[in-house]
C-alpha cells in the first residue's frame, strides 16, 4: 500500500490506491477541509503535492477550471478529493486556509 504523507502534521498513513488524498486524509482522522464533499466545486481541499505527483490521476477539467478560479495555485497544486492515488507513495501539504470558498 502507498503511504501518504500530510504536512506540516508529518502524519504518515497508509492509503488504498485509488482512494483520493481527501478519501485518505479522513480515513485517517485528518480534518481536512471539504466543504462541497468531494465534488470540485469549493477548493477548500486544495493541497500541495510535493512527492509523487507522477503516480497521481491526471487532472480532470473540473478539478482544472477549479484550481484556475482559486488563488494561491502553484504547479503543484492539486485538489485532494479529485487527485486519486497511484502505487507510489505521496506526500502533501496541507495549506490550512480554504483558498477557494
Ligand atoms: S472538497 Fe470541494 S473541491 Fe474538493
Amino acid at each position: 500500500m502507498p503511504t501518504l504523507t500530510i504536512l506540516p502534521i508529518n502524519k504518515a498513513v497508509e492509503a488504498a490506491q485509488g482512494a483520493s488524498i481527501l478519501q485518505a486524509m479522513l480515513a485517517a482522522g485528518v480534518e481536512a477541509l471539504h466543504k462541497c464533499g468531494g465534488e470540485a466545486k469549493c477548493g477548500s481541499c486544495h493541497v500541495f503535492v510535493h512527492e509523487g505527483r507522477k503516480s497521481l490521476s491526471k487532472v480532470q477539467r473540473l478539478e482544472n477550471e477549479k484550481l484556475d478560479a482559486i488563488v494561491g495555485v502553484g504547479s503543484k497544486s492539486r485538489l485532494a478529493c479529485q487527485a486519486l492515488i497511484g502505487p507510489d507513495n505521496v506526500t502533501i501539504e496541507l495549506l490550512g486556509f480554504a483558498s477557494g470558498v
